[in-house]
């Protein structure tokens, strides 16, 4: 048909007032992994910007865990390995650890000491970028570990919160900005 994937993307995005706190309006994606197309249009874009961006990418990184709906997907359309960064205290051997602050909490992320070698170039992913903690601890985590992050990639941009500007890369790719 003539929709566009990015408006395809944009109307399977649900809102919900007041959760999980009052005052936060929460954008939830659960109907795009509900879609085969919705869900294939968010790769295809998150794709073509990859190849027309970036020359070499070694891994791509996943957050905890609406980073693992997207990422493990990317990463096989491009032929590369998929490193998870957890929530604490879920990946067995050595470990490095940073606590950060979300729009509604705190929490902590870890990833396995062996995940990323030093000099590799990395792509960070997630679902959403609200306040920037949580994509700030990962480039904390990459920088523990010696990574390169040549930028983070997510579905949804809250602009207003201006994570951004707390990111050590300013290079964030989004495909939809409330
Ligand atoms: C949500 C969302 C992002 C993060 C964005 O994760 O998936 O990872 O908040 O907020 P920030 O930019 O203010 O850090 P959350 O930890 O709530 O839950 P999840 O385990 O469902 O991904
Ligand atoms: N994570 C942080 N803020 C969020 C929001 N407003 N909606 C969905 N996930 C979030
Ligand atoms: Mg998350």
């Amino acid at each position: 048909g003539s929709e566009s994937k990015l408006q395809l993307v944009h109307r399977h995005i649900r809102a919900f007032p007041d959760f999980p706190k009052k005052g936060i309006l929460f954008r939830d994606i659960c109907p795009i992994l509900k879609d085969a197309a919705a869900l294939t249009a968010v790769i295809d874009l998150f794709e073509e910007h990859v190849r027309n961006n970036h020359q070499q990418v070694d891994l791509i990184v996943g957050l905890d865990a609406r980073g693992f709906l997207f990422g493990p997907l990317l990463a096989q359309r491009l032929g590369i390995g998929f490193v998870l960064i957890r929530k604490k205290g879920k990946l067995p051997g050595a470990t490095v650890s940073v606590s950060y602050d979300l729009e509604y909490g705190k929490a902590e992320a870890e990833v396995q000491e062996d995940a990323v070698a030093a000099g590799q170039k990395v792509l960070l992913i997630d679902d959403l970028l609200a306040t920037g903690g949580t994509l700030y601890a990962a480039c904390e985590l990459m920088k523990k570990l010696q990574a390169e992050v040549l930028g983070c990639m997510v579905v949804i941009e809250l602009k207003e919160l201006n994570g951004i500007d707390k990111l050590k890369t300013h290079n964030v790719f989004s495909l939809v900005q409330y």
